[in-house]
């Protein structure tokens, strides 16, 4: 049943690419210019009425979502909130019936998440779901349901799901994009061609896994380390970071890679490793000199980048990792796929139970 792979942690991760192919099928017009998303209960006048977003769910699912704002925001310039679904009820969101409510959950049955919807729905706000499965409670309750086609993720540390919700972000941003007219066709047109190469693009990072699992064994004597970046790299970072305690039990921290000078240097000594994602061009020159702080403290830095800008970064950190060039907007759908990987090694390598980590649980359904 793990298809010859170790662990389903390491199945799912290389289920990518089809993950990724399922969740666009049949959401793009033959031309490739437009997304179709009938399942939508919303008319165009609701979209076009919308005022802002908060998008709402727990762990990778709200890693999911910080990725998500950086899509929406970008593509349709509507003002998006992030919520940890076990925080929103409480705080008193200001929801009105012109707030989309996007929650987000591969379980669909996460009780904080489920709560949150209740919540939303009934401050007359259109609760938006992105699960990955059909018949769960949130999918029921939801007002509209943009399924995942990730299939059955079975390990604890979420890979495929979180990909495919990056995937299922860029559809919906597309869309809501067309009815507002925020972007052109054309562009529209550009963003969904990278979107169709990104499957054989992720197998590029999976056939280098090598490389990364030699990198994991080297950070696994480590008992901290610092995940950094900017912007959608920041996201990811984060992401990353959830995913190594998650399995390998190392302490981590993400930082926004302009944070860092703000305190969290002051933990940065000789030997430690950083993980710079470093694949947004806008603010690339900033991100190295984030990342020439810590060297500067000793610190043993990784960055991962397209090839464009290796050998610019070879001069700055100890090792360059090369994801496949896309753009700035679609990067996470690559990048993260290395950092899961190095998660997946590290653990590997400390001898943990890669697919049940201690004091986990796949579903959550306590508050
Ligand atoms: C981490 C992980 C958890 C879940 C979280 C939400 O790898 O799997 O952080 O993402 O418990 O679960 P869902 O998405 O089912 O609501």
């Amino acid at each position: 049943e793990k298809g010859g792979y170790e662990h389903f942690m390491l199945k799912e991760i290389h289920e990518q690419p089809k993950a990724y192919r399922d969740t666009m099928r049949g959401r793009m017009n033959a031309e490739g210019n437009k997304v179709i998303l009938p399942e939508l209960n919303l008319t165009e006048e609701q979209i076009k009425n919308i005022r802002n977003i908060q998008i709402v769910a727990c762990g990778t699912a709200y890693n999911a979502g910080l990725v998500g704002r950086n899509l929406i925001e970008s593509l349709v310039r509507i003002p998006v909130e992030n919520d940890i679904a076990s925080e929103y009820r409480y705080r008193a969101p200001i929801v009105t019936p012109e707030t989309l409510v996007i929650v987000v959950s591969q379980s669909g049955e996460t009780a904080d998440t489920l709560a949150a919807l209740r919540e939303g729905q009934a401050n007359g706000a259109h609760v938006l779901a992105i699960t990955n499965v059909v018949g769960s409670s949130i999918a029921r309750e939801a007002n509209s349901v943009l399924v995942t086609l990730a299939g059955p993720e079975i390990a604890v540390a979420s890979t495929k799901a979180y990909t495919s919700q990056l995937i299922a972000f860029t559809l919906l941003g597309l869309y809501l994009a067309e009815v507002r007219s925020t972007q052109s066709e054309p562009e529209v047109a550009k963003i969904l061609a990278a979107m169709q190469s990104l499957p054989e693009q992720v197998e590029v990072i999976l056939a280098q896994k090598d490389v990364l699992k030699a990198y994991a064994e080297q950070i696994a004597v480590h008992k901290h380390l610092f995940f950094i970046g900017r912007g959608v790299d920041y996201a990811v970072a984060q992401e990353g970071s959830l995913k190594l305690k998650e399995i390998s039990y190392i302490h981590s921290e993400a930082y926004a890679a302009g944070e860092l000078k703000h305190g969290t240097l002051a933990l940065i000594e000789e030997g430690v490793p950083v993980i710079a994602l470093a694949t947004q061009e806008s603010v690339l020159e900033k991100t190295v000199s984030n990342i020439k702080e810590v060297k500067a403290r000793g610190a043993h830095v990784l960055a991962v980048t397209h090839e464009e800008h290796k050998d610019d970064l070879l001069r700055s950190v100890d090792q360059v990792f090369v994801i496949p060039q896309t753009l700035p907007l679609l990067t996470a759908a690559l990048s993260v796929v290395s950092l899961q990987l190095l998660a997946y090694y590290a653990s590997l390598a400390l001898g943990h139970d890669v697919d049940k980590p201690r004091n986990l649980a796949k579903s959550v359904t306590v508050e």
